[in-house]
């Protein structure tokens, strides 16, 4: 070859990352490379460690990727949590190519990246990911860590007291969700197509008639799984994967589908005040590498239009009279009071991811008096920024007493009245009826 074609084949050479499996010597590599090409938009950190020492990496990217920025919303991709479902685990390595390679050349990920603080962890189960055989549809070994712990049934449940010991790589994730302020979140997961959306358990407090275990948010999380299946090639109109799927529109509730005990999605949701659901992107768990650009050509579009739903809804700050920000107040949105009140955090800020609306929000500072707000909210994702309110509390003159979440069990039968929504609507009506008739 001549110079000529060493220097044109150059683009080709540089176009990054290839379609093949990569293992944690050559993750670690891949992710240190675009951590050291694109520093000022990534930062490279790991949560902790699995049971036999590998790093739990996580790369963030966003214009101040070190560090929260008021105002910036925290979003997270969890992949490979099975540790023999692999798609995701590459799907996230690929996203991470796209979006430091397209910052600054499209438009859209550039506002994206410079509006959202986006993490992403390519494994949450490396020692199964590297005890899995080659690529095989159903592995026969992997998918739980080295302790044998099944990692989407370890973590503390909203309905049942979980009897598991929590492992090390789950401990981790508990402690990075209440170290950052996540908003959003999905985890990704393989052996079936469809987008799967909280409550995963459930009991007669939380579960419909139709055998659905609902979470006050339901059109929110519809919206949430739907947004990713009509935005995947596929996924949409499939009907998963074996016969008994009945998936309409590539989404289903949970618990629908089948109870599991101990997931990650109901905790995010329930003590993470975050937004999870859950993505089953192969019907084949562990396919060949040749199949995977397919894959991602199919889950590009899709995992990009998820990302931007952060800015769904309203956020903004609870402040006292002297604009000093006030951690621990409550915000939440009439008629959907969580279990676990959403409060602001040490900033004084709150998230509340909801469809365009009106709404009222009350902002109550435990042993104060709350304050409400009626909110007309537009559809953020068009402006990648959710609708910004401030909450004054004038009266709060120390610190609100801390209003501690006891863990499980949190959906007990006696807790009905909070769950049932039929109270705050009524009042809710009558105060839209007051001021907009
Ligand atoms: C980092 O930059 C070098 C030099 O341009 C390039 O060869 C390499 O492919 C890049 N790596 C990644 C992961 O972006
Ligand atoms: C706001 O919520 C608190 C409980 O979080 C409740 O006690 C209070 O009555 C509510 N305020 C209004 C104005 O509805
Ligand atoms: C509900 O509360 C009553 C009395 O407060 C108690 O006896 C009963 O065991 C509780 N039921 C559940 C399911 O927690
Ligand atoms: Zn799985």
């Amino acid at each position: 070859m001549g110079l000529l074609g060493l220097v044109l084949s150059l683009p080709l050479v540089a176009a990054g990352l290839d379609f093949s499996y990569h293992h944690t010597a050559e993750l670690e590599a891949f992710l240190r490379e675009v951590r050291a090409n694109h520093s000022s938009i990534t930062h490279l950190y790991s949560i902790g460690k699995s049971v036999e020492g590998r790093h739990l990496w996580v790369l963030a990217l966003g214009r101040f990727p070190t560090q929260h920025k008021i105002g910036i919303p925290e979003f997270k991709y969890v992949a490979n949590m099975h540790g023999d479902e692999a798609v995701g685990r590459e799907m996230l390595l690929h996203l991470i190519d796209f979006l430091v390679t397209s910052y600054q050349h499209d438009p859209v990920i550039t506002k994206l990246i410079d509006s959202t603080r986006i993490h992403i962890m390519p494994s949450m189960n490396p020692d199964g990911f590297e005890a899995t055989e080659q690529p095989r549809c159903y592995p026969s070994q992997g998918r739980n860590n080295k302790n044998g712990a099944d990692l989407n049934r370890n973590f503390p449940d909203g309905f049942i007291s979980n009897p598991y010991t929590i492992q090390p790589e789950t401990q981790a994730v508990m402690d990075w969700i209440k170290t950052e302020t996540f908003v959003l979140s999905a985890n990704l997961h393989g052996g079936s197509l469809v987008a799967s959306y909280p409550f995963d358990n459930g009991n007669s407090v939380t579960i419909t008639s139709d055998g659905i275990s609902q979470t006050l948010d339901n059109d929110v999380f519809v919206h949430l799984a739907k947004t990713y299946s009509t935005s995947h090639t596929t996924m949409y109109n499939k009907q998963g994967c074996t016969t008994g799927d009945h998936f309409t529109d590539g989404i289903t509730n949970g618990f629908a589908w089948y109870q599991v005990e101990g997931g990650m999605q109901d905790y995010n949701y329930i003590w993470g005040q975050c937004f999870e659901i859950t993505l089953e992107l192969s019907c084949c768990k562990y396919p060949p590498k040749e199949e995977l650009p397919s894959f991602w050509s199919d889950n590009k579009m899709a995992l990009i239009e998820y990302i931007k739903q952060v800015h769904l809804g309203v956020k903004g700050r609870v402040l006292d009279k002297d604009e000093e920000p006030i951690s621990d107040v409550i915000v939440e949105t009439r008629g959907r009071r969580h279990v676990c009140p959403y409060r602001t955090n040490k900033d004084g800020e709150y998230y509340l991811l909801l469809l365009p609306g009106v709404y009222v929000l009350n902002a109550t500072a435990p042993g104060y008096k709350s304050v409400f707000q009626i909110l007309n909210v537009p559809d953020g994702t068009e402006y990648f920024s959710a609708l910004t309110y401030d909450f004054i509390l004038p009266d709060v003159s120390a610190a609100p007493k801390f209003v501690s979440c006891p863990t499980t069990p949190r959906y007990t039968e006696n807790t009905s009245t909070i769950l049932k929504p039929t109270v705050n609507i009524l009042i809710l009506i009558n105060i839209l009826y007051a001021v907009f008739r």
